[in-house]
């Protein structure tokens, strides 16, 4: 069987339509909706990531302020920079690009950022409120998976679910999303044994590995008719690539997410969406 194309673009876009909605709605109540981005050093990756989240913002009528810091900063100087966003009211949201140059410690910095303004859903409050599912923002590239399950109408009620990934960004906070749609959730790292076996007895493969030379999700490894999403996104053969080559996995898979053009496009949209909530939040205690 060939299957369908989860088109990320597609969906991101119809995403951006209802944030574009949203952000006009605020404006009239005299809310301007903004973000504020923070990118230490110079990794081309996460500037290009930054750029592309500005032009983002901007096609859905989302103010933005742009801080690109120093790899040299120290932690005093990082922690002061948020403190400031942080009591700014102009600022709903606040995103520190990862990953930080390695003498900045991630826990601190995000630990640092107000939960009313953690638009990337990481800070432990926020975190540990979707463990209790009730999180208000949740974590971008997770809520944007769960958008394109939702779009496309895939059950996840008794399926089980193999999970490549046990990150803050990816793995951790879907699992609590898949779980809360009575999903049966395998979580799978490096460690894992059997990890063909573990995914061809998946309904749903989520990928998030990145790195070509150490795993490749190949067809022999998953069920006929299964559902893949390939959220890594590496460089290979020199093109942009995820864990599985989507022309391949697309032929016995039911539904699989191209890279680029999937998974990506959400991480972006959820952002937006994230935005509009905390602006909305902040309408209504007051600043
Ligand atoms: N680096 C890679 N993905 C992300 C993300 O979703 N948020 C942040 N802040 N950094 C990232």
């Amino acid at each position: 069987m060939t299957g369908t194309k989860i088109d990320g673009k597609v969906i991101a876009q119809s995403v951006k339509d209802r944030v574009k909605q949203a952000v006009e709605q605020l404006k009239t109540q005299g809310i301007n909706p903004c973000l504020a981005t923070v990118l230490v050093g110079d990794n081309p990756a996460s500037a290009t990531y930054v750029r592309n989240k500005h032009n983002a913002c901007q096609e859905v009528g989302i103010a933005t302020k742009d801080h690109k810091l120093e790899s040299s900063i120290t932690q005093e100087e990082l922690n002061k920079i948020i403190d400031e966003l942080n009591s700014d009211n102009q600022v709903h949201g606040i995103l520190v690009q990862l990953p930080l140059p390695k003498h900045l410690d991630e826990f601190t910095t995000i630990s640092r950022i107000s939960p009313l303004k953690d638009v990337d859903g990481l800070t432990p409050h926020n975190a540990g409120l979707l463990s209790m599912k009730k999180a208000a923002l949740v974590a971008c590239t997770p809520s944007g998976v769960m958008e394109m399950f939702d779009y496309h109408n895939i059950d996840l009620e008794g399926k089980n679910i193999v999970l490549i990934n046990r990150s803050n960004l990816v793995g951790k906070p879907l699992y609590h999303l898949l779980l809360q749609r009575n999903a049966t959730v395998i979580t799978c790292h490096s460690k894992t044994k059997n990890l063909d076996q573990v995914c061809r007895e998946a309904d749903i493969v989520i990928s998030a590995v990145g790195d070509r030379t150490k795993f490749t999700l190949t067809s022999d490894m998953i069920k006929e008719g299964a559902v893949v999403i390939d959220v890594a996104i590496t460089r290979h053969n020199d093109k942009l690539a995820g864990d599985a080559d989507y022309d391949e996995i697309i032929s016995k898979a039911s539904f699989a997410t191209p890279v680029p053009g999937g998974v990506g496009p959400m991480t972006v949209a959820m952002l937006l969406k994230n935005t509009v909530t905390a602006a909305s939040l902040s309408g209504q205690i007051g600043h």
